[in-house]
């Protein structure tokens, strides 16, 4: 007999700080989208972050990148710690991850659930639903650069941003397929006016590819421009597609709208099949509120639902969103000792609404959950 059965094989870092707190979560989450939802998941965890680089000294190593190879995808809880200079696991675990596993697209949804508090007053979530497409391997996340005369009064530090057709292509062609699939309009996020050489290959590459995608309208706005207008009009913009450095700045903003970096997810896609993509909410590890079970899981809690809606199990999916967001909206506050409820609590409250099967209220506007299988 044909086995229908769907398995899918995910390996598990925790990290450090509050990492591990909001990947438990997320599994409590994951073990009852199983139950419910008829797949089944193998789960490798896998030792990595400050603790385990000041015990070994091992950070990026082939042994784990084999381990990692041989998975579907990889859930990521965060990275960091003071006992480590900072940069060390960043550019030494993470950067190494995206770049290796050539996960080219960061796509981070700045979307306003009903019921979250923003401090953006009188905005409304019909009018915060929109999708960063974060160029993720290349520009100045590249690490390239020198200096001389470090030290002295005399010290020159260059610092580069490369970007490549190739590189540019794949992600402007990602946020067209996105914007196709949502009717909306892509927006070139950018600062061509200043970086002339960078901004015109993204302009050119748009307008190129714009051709092929004739139902979907094209805009440009410079990337602080887009920091004026994001807070005070987020409904111009549908789907964003920007630079490495300028999506890591712009959706650090787009979590505060959106309720706090404790409620954003993202989603770090290869889209060549040649590795894993990899899932983590946008926080990082958090360490002064590490182990007082002050972190809201749901950025992490939605990011394990991108990567479920990646492997196909979009139904769970989209459940697990509508779950997380019913629980969401009953918070006081999205993190800290007010949100009434511990991460571990917060888990456990969004996995047993879901294995309730309780009806819960579908999330409105547009969701990723709808697309991440179809665009892979
Ligand atoms: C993010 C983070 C990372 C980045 C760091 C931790 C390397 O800020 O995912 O946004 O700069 O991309
Ligand atoms: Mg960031």
């Amino acid at each position: 007999m044909i086995s229908t059965a769907r398995v899918h094989r995910l390996a598990v870092i925790r990290g450090d700080g509050i990492g591990p707190e909001v990947i438990d979560a997320s599994l409590d989450v994951l073990a009852a989208a199983e139950s419910m939802f008829g797949f089944s998941t193998e789960v490798t965890e896998i030792s990595a972050g400050a603790r385990h680089y000041l015990a070994t000294g091992e950070l990026w190593t082939p042994a784990l990148q084999a381990q990692l190879r041989s998975h579907d995808a990889i859930l990521f809880g965060a990275m960091g710690d003071p006992a480590v200079a900072p940069g060390i696991l960043e550019r030494g675990f993470i950067l190494e991850m995206r770049r290796t596993f050539q996960q080219a697209v960061n796509l981070r949804p700045i979307k306003l659930y009903p019921g979250v508090a923003t401090p953006i007053a009188g905005l409304t979530p019909e009018r915060c639903d929109l999708v960063i497409v974060r160029e993720n391997t290349e520009g100045s996340y590249v690490g390239r650069g020198s200096t001389v005369h470090a030290g002295t009064p005399n010290a020159v530090a260059v610092q580069e941003s490369v970007n490549t057709r190739m590189g540019v292509e794949r992600v402007v062609e990602f946020a067209f397929r996105l914007a196709e699939r949502r009717g909306g309009t892509l927006t070139l996020c950018h600062k061509k006016n200043i970086l002339v050489e960078a901004g015109t290959l993204w302009q050119s590459t748009v307008d190129e590819l714009s051709a092929r995608f004739p139902t979907v309208p094209v805009d440009y706005v410079h990337v602080d421009a887009f920091c004026f207008y994001l807070p005070t009009a987020p409904e111009r913009f549908n789907v964003v597609v920007t630079d490495n450095l300028f999506g890591d700045i712009i959706t650090d903003l787009g979590a505060a709208i959106q309720g706090g970096l404790g409620v954003a997810a993202s989603a770090n896609l290869n889209l060549d099949g040649s590795g894993p993509s990899m899932f983590e909410a946008i926080h990082g590890s958090a360490p002064d509120i590490a182990g007082r079970g002050w972190a809201n899981p749901v950025g992490a809690i939605l990011s394990t639902a991108m990567c479920l809606a990646h492997l196909g199990e979009g139904d769970a999916a989209r459940a697990i969103e509508a779950a997380a967001v019913h629980v969401l909206a009953q918070l006081p506050a999205t993190a800290g000792p007010g949100m009434g409820f511990s991460t571990a609590e917060l888990g456990r409250e969004i996995a047993s609404l879901l294995q309730s099967g309780a009806p819960v209220s579908a999330v409105p506007g547009y969701s990723v959950m709808d697309d991440l299988a179809a665009l892979r």
